[in-house]
């Protein structure tokens, strides 16, 4: 196979300076899409404006309708239409498609921004959420760029769900026949539900008086139309109807009149309330209007509207001050200090539930995924890093074992999506020590968490970090290695499952029992973060159990030494019946990634030179233009006994696809080893910033990493899904700033550890560390990997490689010498 002609696409550019992405041709390869929101309210936004809202949990509390797996792709958002004289147009291309004279999207930090331009009009629209509203700004500004009075007629256009997502797909015999609406002034009201057990409704509004509305979709559209041509705007009226039943929705209808080279601004807002159940009606059957009231006034100027927008950009200018590089690449610079962080910030709010690949309706918050996106974004708020800590702790069974997933509105675990996921309590000791050691916080540990959200079980966190612990030393199997439970960390790798009925799920199905699957990952990341666990012990004077815990990692190092080793890299599994997964032995699947990962890491094979091995097996087998894949070779049958892995057509998802989540786990192994040219190399493969280039190819955002990258035995390698939502933003964050850049922070101090590519002359970072800014300068000038030489703070020569801790607020120069 050859790769080497690769068209050079690109569909827009960064502009750093605003921390924006801006794309310049709508048609992009796939819709390339942003969040808005930081807290309660979010939405999806796309490129040309698609995508939907919702109240914290993009299942329960879903506000605007969109449709998945649609056609075309990305149909439904919030839309403006433009009817100027016979000609209809939307700023965003779609849904109308009208060519543009001119198209731009502006994705930036939380907003997205959004302008066209059509026979002499211009129409630009601000899309965000503003700091603790809980509603969606769209502030759109008309210009008349003619040298004559223009009158045109603008329509605005949402599509109402109706709460419950999942439901609102599905029930139509009854959801046919409960849209509620009301409209009073220029504000639409949606409330349907709200009469009995819901406490909350929607609105839209706009700050102007309006010539007419539509509340009810077939009305506007036409039963028979899509968006791109509704019925009511080729008529250029609107009929001031209310919904009932069937679909509701909510467009306003405003006539516009522009003096040669005027402009006009309008403000709209999508707004959510709630309110106390005596406190629901104005009168009998009308909505108590006064909480979205207030809010609307809170945002009926530009000027108000502007400083919300500053207050905003103020936000992420503290956020991204935190860490900042300055290596001479654009491309890594770009990444790490704007939008690897950003990435990080919006997969600590959404973890794996709502993207243009997760529907929003089926996984929640993860066990897992949650505690691994904090490394990623604990340096950020550490505050709210704390609070998710121990939401996701309070779902931990008194075993120690967790429910896999849980929602965020309600906190609970799902019982629907199951546990017995044997790596999910680890991971648990690796989120809480990334906080200590970024906020030196303590006093975490001693904070009471119920297990299973009932409070009358609560422990300490440290109970619960000690049952995470022991729920490994509880579940080992004949070889003294970590039995698997269901899955570890690769889902797919359903050692005890067998599945014979497509219509089960590999991850909730029933288990056969009996089995003795055991997983070398696991055991490495029980050497790695059980470490973690034995300092968090000495740190509290428990040195007893700090003593006790070190001989179960010793034992699981013996282990590994024993049955954990192939010859040439690190075996991956054992199976159901005790057989090697991971093997030369093996006919597919010889190698893997993650216990070469995991067990690297931990330092296993350190002395005696199996790390090098195991990473140079990675290099011959796995590695390929694109990123290192999963396994090799790639099953090419279904494998009863290895479960959903072998499901996957070779070269996709977790069968040999590059599954960018697990690629930093071997540039952190490949910088413990001191190979930085390799350790950064794999690092740029994935980077999506050194892929705009070929963005045809790529398909997703060159702006936030995907999930996956299909490997060297796909169909058309190179090729990326899933964007947004993965654990490779965390990962990748993690990998790039505290291994390869070495700015770690520790316990008692921030490690200065690079280990670069040897051409690098140096470096210079930012770093805020428990609240006193580090100036950083890496010197290289003997163009070395790795190695400190010589450190100076504050003009003093340090001893070692730790810079202790200032005071807070202080600002200190850290002067480095690699050699
Ligand atoms: C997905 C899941 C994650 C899992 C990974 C590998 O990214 O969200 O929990 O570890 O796939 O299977
Ligand atoms: C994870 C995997 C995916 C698998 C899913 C469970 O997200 O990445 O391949 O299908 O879990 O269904």
């Amino acid at each position: 196979m050859s790769h080497s002609i690769i068209c050079v696409m690109k569909y827009g550019y960064f502009d750093d300076q605003k921390r924006e992405y801006v794309i310049t041709d709508p048609n992009t390869p796939y819709p390339w899409i942003n969040y808005l929101g930081n807290e309660d309210f979010f939405s999806l936004i796309s490129n040309t404006a698609g995508g939907y809202a919702f109240y914290k949990d993009a299942k329960y509390r879903r506000i605007t309708r969109f449709r998945y797996n649609n056609v075309p792709i990305d149909n439904g958002g919030r839309y403006f239409y433009i009817k100027d004289g016979d000609t209809i147009w939307s700023p965003g291309w779609k849904p109308v498609k009208t060519t543009l004279d001119s198209y731009e999207c502006r994705h930036g930090m939380s907003y997205t921004r959004i302008s066209g331009k059509k026979n002499g009009l211009s129409a630009e629209i601000l899309y965000f959420v503003p700091l603790g509203i809980w509603g969606e700004v769209q502030k759109v500004t008309l210009r008349n760029l003619d040298n004559r009075t223009r009158k045109f007629k603008l329509f605005s256009f949402i599509e109402w769900c109706l709460w419950n997502a999942e439901d609102d797909m599905t029930n139509f015999q009854r959801n046919f026949s409960t849209g509620e609406v009301e409209v009073e002034g220029s504000v639409i009201y949606h409330k349907t539900e709200y009469k009995e057990r819901r406490n909350h409704y929607a609105f839209y509004s706009v700050n102007a008086d309006i010539a007419g509305f539509e509340t009810d979709r077939d009305t506007f559209l036409g039963l028979y139309n899509g968006f791109d041509r509704p019925a009511a705007i080729e008529k250029g009226v609107l009929q001031n109807n209310i919904a009932h039943g069937w679909s509701p929705v909510a467009s306003h209808y405003l006539e516009i009149e522009l003096a040669p080279g005027g402009s006009k601004d309008l403000i709209f807002l999508l707004g959510y309330v709630e309110n106390e159940e005596d406190e629901k009606w104005a009168s009998n059957g009308v909505i108590n209007k006064q909480k979205a009231s207030a809010m609307i006034t809170s945002f009926n100027t530009s000027d108000k509207v502007t400083s919300a927008f500053d207050d905003l950009s103020a936000y992420w200018d503290e956020l991204l001050a935190k860490y900042e590089v300055d290596s001479g690449d654009a491309r890594l610079d770009r990444l790490v200090n704007i939008w690897n962080q950003y990435q990080c910030m919006i997969t600590f709010n959404f973890s794996r539930s709502a993207s243009y690949f997760e529907s929003g309706i089926g996984r929640g918050m993860g066990f897992r995924d949650s505690n691994q996106d904090l490394i990623g974004f604990v340096h950020q708020v550490p505050e709210r890093a704390r609070e998710r800590i121990l939401d996701i702790a309070a779902t931990q069974f008194e075993d120690g074992g967790a429910y896999h997933q849980y929602q965020p509105l309600t906190k609970k675990g799902n019982n629907a999506i199951g546990g017995n996921f044997n790596d999910d309590p680890l991971w648990l000791i690796l989120s809480t020590s990334a906080y200590i050691k970024e906020t030196g916080d303590y006093s975490i540990l001693e904070e009471q968490v119920p297990f299973d959200n009932d409070e009358t079980v609560a422990q300490s966190h440290f109970e619960h970090l000690r049952r995470s612990f022991y729920h490994v030393v509880n579940n080992l199997g004949p070889h003294g290695l970590p039995l698997i439970g269901r899955a570890d960390w690769n889902d797919c790798l359903n050692l005890n499952c067998f599945s014979k009925d497509p219509n089960e799920s590999f991850q909730t199905t029933e288990n056969k029992s009996g089995g003795v699957a055991e997983s070398i990952m696991i055991a490495g990341m029980f050497v790695l973060y059980g470490e973690e666990f034995v300092h968090l012990c000495h740190k509290t004077g428990k040195d007893r159990e700090a003593e006790e815990a070190r001989k179960h990692i010793i034992a699981m190092r013996t282990a590994i030494d024993k049955h954990g080793w192939d010859g040439k890299w690190f075996l991956r599994a054992y199976d159901f019946f005790g057989n090697k997964v991971g093997s030369e032995e093996n006919e597919e699947g010889k190698i893997f990634i993650e216990s070469q990962g995991f067990c690297t890491m931990a330092g296993i094979g350190l002395e005696d030179g199996r790390a090098v091995t195991a990473l140079d097996s990675v290099k011959e087998r796995l590695d390929c233009q694109y990123g290192i894949v999963l396994n090799n070779p790639a099953f090419t049958r279904y494998v009863i006994e290895y479960g959903e892995i072998s499901t996957y057509p070779a070269g996709y998802k977790e069968n040999a696809g590059i599954f960018c989540h697990n690629n930093p786990w071997i540039m952190i192994g490949e910088t413990l080893i001191g190979r930085g040219d390799l350790a950064f190399d794999y690092y740029r493969k994935i980077a999506p910033s050194y892929l705009e280039e070929i963005s045809d190819l790529h398909k997703t955002e060159p702006y936030v990493y995907a999930q996956m990258i299909a490997g060297k035995d796909a169909f058309r390698p190179g090729e990326a899904k899933n964007s947004w939502l993965t654990g490779t933003a965390a990962w990748n964050y993690y990998a790039i700033t505290q291994y390869i850049l070495g700015i770690r922070p520790d316990y008692d101090g921030l490690i200065i550890d690079p280990c670069i590519p040897r051409e690098w002359v140096g470096f210079k970072v930012n770093r805020l560390f428990r609240g006193a800014m580090y100036h950083i300068v890496v010197k290289n000038p003997d163009h070395v990997s790795k190695g400190v030489s010589m450190i100076k703070v504050n003009g003093s020569v340090i001893e070692g490689n730790v810079i202790p801790i200032y005071e807070k607020g202080s600002i200190n120069t850290v002067e480095v010498i690699m050699g």
